[in-house]
């Protein structure tokens, strides 16, 4: 059982916590795989969605859980929502837990405020992703789908390969991975390295060869156009030709390297089309993986409330 009200990073969360949501997700996805999508262990609860942010993959694969899951499901879009007439997110929270609210799980554009919304609401609280500061659960459904490829996480070379200092999916998958005993590669302009990310356990690589030598899982991360200034670098098209993964990159992975990205993709910018149509894609299998591990976490949050009643 997961001994925590609230998913909010996997900073804090330990190999033994991973490990087991990554096998309830397994439990998970074989019965989705099997058609079997009513799943009751939620029966009765109440999870409110609110988002600040766009979202195609995390706000229906929570929205898709919740209901397999047999809760009752509301969704919140910030600008159809008081926030818009200048609620503060303490009094958002609030408000929900008064209407009894059990878990609510959201996406913010500023690092931390799911922290902040799990300190005053009685609910449990998942982050959906917070700023340029964590989205666990897209790093638990990616080694998910690690996982079920080589069987095992320990000892896998892992190259992450993009925007990274703007990136929670990167940081989110250094904390789990390295707890999981993988190695993490990481490549990108100077200009898109954050501070202090080697120190974190990240092996920095001057050159995508570098990078992709050997991997077992080449990951593209999204240029994320809207968090950043001008400047750091000279053009998409360079970047595409200097740091994209193109069919000749991939011939340094493994041999039996799979491809993977969080989506969503800029087509021909971080990976080209041929590369994420290639027979060594998983980028959808990534995404069925996202209902999985979402149920997951809800189950086992859930368990815990009921334990803690
Ligand atoms: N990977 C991911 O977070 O995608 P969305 O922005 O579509 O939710």
């Amino acid at each position: 059982m997961l001994k925590r009200k609230d998913l909010l990073g996997l900073i804090d969360v330990t190999a033994e916590e991973i490990q087991e949501i990554l096998d309830v997700a397994t439990d998970m996805k074989r019965h989705l795989r099997e058609g079997d999508k009513q799943l009751p262990y939620l029966q009765g609860k109440t999870a409110t969605i609110l988002f600040y942010e766009n979202s195609t993959r995390t706000r229906t694969s929570f929205e898709l859980a919740a209901k397999y899951l047999g809760a009752t499901v509301i969704n919140i879009a910030a600008g159809t929502s008081s926030v818009a007439k200048g609620e503060t997110l303490v009094d958002t929270g609030k408000t929900l837990d008064a209407q009894l609210n059990d878990f609510l799980i959201m996406r913010h554009p500023m690092g931390g405020a799911p922290y902040l919304l799990a300190k005053v609401a009685k609910a449990g609280v998942l982050n959906a992703g917070d700023g340029m500061n964590e989205h666990p659960t897209q790093a638990l459904l990616d080694m998910l789908t690690m996982r079920e490829t080589f069987g095992s996480l320990e000892g896998l070379k892992v190259a992450i390969v993009g925007d990274i200092k703007h990136s929670r999916v990167a940081k989110s998958n250094l904390f789990g991975l390295k707890k999981m005993g993988a190695e993490v590669r990481m490549f990108a302009p100077q200009t898109l390295i954050p501070k202090g990310i080697d120190q974190m356990g990240a092996k920095l690589c001057s050159s995508k060869e570098e990078a992709l030598d050997g991997a077992d899982v080449v990951m593209g991360l999204r240029i994320q156009l809207e968090r950043q200034q001008a400047g750091n670098f000279p053009s998409l098209n360079e970047y595409a030709q200097f740091y994209g993964i193109e069919g000749k990159a991939l011939a340094y992975a493994n041999p039996n390297a799979i491809i993977m990205h969080p989506g969503p993709v800029n087509r021909g910018v971080e990976l080209t089309g041929k590369v994420i149509d290639h027979e060594k894609s998983r980028i959808e299998e990534q995404v069925f993986s996202g209902i999985a591990v979402r149920m997951a976490v809800l189950k086992l949050l859930n368990d815990y409330r009921e334990y803690n009643k």
